[in-house]
């Protein structure tokens, strides 16, 4: 072992023993001195027998995990019928979001529709309307692709100020799934399009009551959309479209339309509810953006953060969080701990995938003084997530939709954090 590789091994030693007297300080341990019942005594799980295996034909997460849910903000959700929860970003790792604890919009409630009783209408401009069942779209070629979904509300509530206390809150109407279904193009084709698709749009709806109906260019209908039935190798859960919902790569989640019912091919957009009074941005002289539909770069670091404050003294301490981009892969994330005047580049869990969630760590030796905690993501186009003041420059503060700004956690002494502001 070389000194230097044993002077880090000391120092994590020294910080790990200085953690567990913070704990026996708390009260939550034995004490800090003599052996350890844990090792020394013969424990209940090492001589009586545990569950058998028909226990839990289909698996929950351990009790002490309970609180790795989905959360709602109150003053969010009207009632059941329109309503948004979040995904517990904080407590989770790697990039997969599982489907029990992913976060969940719907704008008339989730419906349920048995797959026997699902059919998806090809119509419009097409050689042959065509309808198909859900076994009829077992029966074509399928890919397998990992994308995030990104409600383009997710983290609206911060435009005007440092609001909701917690990742889960401010950047949890986002998920991460590896889905499974059938290119749409597959199924256009099947309908036979137009000589000449440019210029052309499909018109997506849903079975809900709210219909969600939303306008797509013809360019990506035939690029990378997916007419899904599988996430994370599962059939879909009722909430989040079963049996079949549309995946649009990068795209903003409103785009996403669960229990997908009908294309409809067109000559140009519908501007429908959903792409005119909602899902665009009104800016500082009262005109709006709209057709905003890539989800730009944006990170969080989820770990610490106000939900998910530091436990240990000073010492070692793992920064981590995500990052995504709807126009490509994350190439690089930097984390600063001064509030961004100083930046240190992170390490990626693993090479960035496009328009899929990146993990990023950044493993540092915490003194034991605050941080204003922030990270900055950068995508294969180049770009690089903005500051909020940077976007309010350009955006205003009329603003709801498409907030990808850095976000700010002050993290204190005792490691507990809060959401704020720099200017
Ligand atoms: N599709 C239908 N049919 N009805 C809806 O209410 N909500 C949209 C979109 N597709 C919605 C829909 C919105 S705003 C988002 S962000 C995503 O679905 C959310 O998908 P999820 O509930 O699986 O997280
Ligand atoms: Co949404």
């Amino acid at each position: 072992m070389s000194d230097e590789l044993k002077s880090s091994r000391r120092a994590f030693l020294k910080g790990g023993a200085a953690a567990t007297a913070g704990i026996a300080a708390a009260g939550a341990a034995g004490a800090a001195e003599g052996p350890d019942p844990l090792i020394t005594e013969l424990q209940d799980w090492a001589s009586l027998t545990g569950d058998g295996v028909d226990a839990t034909p289909y698996g929950l997460p351990i009790e002490f995990e309970s609180d790795v849910i989905r959360r709602n903000v109150e003053w969010l959700t009207a009632d059941t019928i329109s309503s948004i929860n979040f995904t517990p970003i904080h407590a989770l790792d790697g990039t997969i979001t599982p489907q029990g604890c992913a976060f969940e919009r719907h704008h008339s409630g989730a419906i349920e529709l048995a797959k026997e009783d699902y059919r998806l209408m090809i119509n419009g401009l097409v050689d042959t309307p065509l309808v198909f069942t859900y076994a009829d779209l077992e029966r074509f070629p399928r890919e397998n692709h990992v994308y995030f979904c990104e409600c383009a509300a997710n983290t609206g509530m911060e435009w005007a100020g440092a609001q909701l206390n917690g990742a889960q809150f401010t950047h949890g109407m986002i998920h991460n799934m590896e889905y499974t279904g059938v290119p749409l193009r597959t199924l256009l084709a099947e309908a036979g399009l137009p000589a000449e698709t440019a210029g052309k749009w499909v018109y997506v709806e849903g079975a809900d009551a709210s219909s969600n109906g939303r306008s797509i260019p013809m360019e990506k209908a035939l690029d990378d959309v997916l007419v899904a039935f599988k996430a994370n190798g599962e059939a879909l859960r009722k909430e989040h479209g079963y049996p079949v919902r549309l995946v649009v790569p990068g795209w903003e989640g409103n785009m996403w339309v669960k229990w997908l019912r009908r294309v409809e091919v067109m000559d140009g957009p519908v501007e429908s509810r959903e792409e005119t009074s909602k899902y665009t941005d009104t800016l500082e002289d009262g005109t709006s953006r709209k057709w905003t539909w890539a989800m730009d770069a944006k990170s969080v670091v989820t770990s610490p953060s106000p939900q998910a404050p530091i436990t240990h003294g000073p010492g070692p301490l793992v920064i981590t969080g995500l990052a995504w981009s709807g126009n490509g892969a994350i190439t690089r994330v930097d984390v600063s701990t001064d509030g961004g005047m100083n930046w240190t580049q992170a390490r990626l869990a693993q090479p960035g995938q496009k328009m899929a969630l990146s993990r990023f760590y950044l493993e540092i030796d915490w003194d034991g003084s605050e941080m204003l905690l922030q990270s900055r993501a950068m995508d294969d186009t180049g770009y690089v997530q903005p500051t909020k003041e940077q976007l309010r420059e350009v955006r205003g503060l009329n603003s709801i939709y498409h907030n990808n700004c850095i976000q700010t956690w002050w993290v204190r002494e005792t490691g507990e954090a809060e959401n704020v502001e720099v200017s």
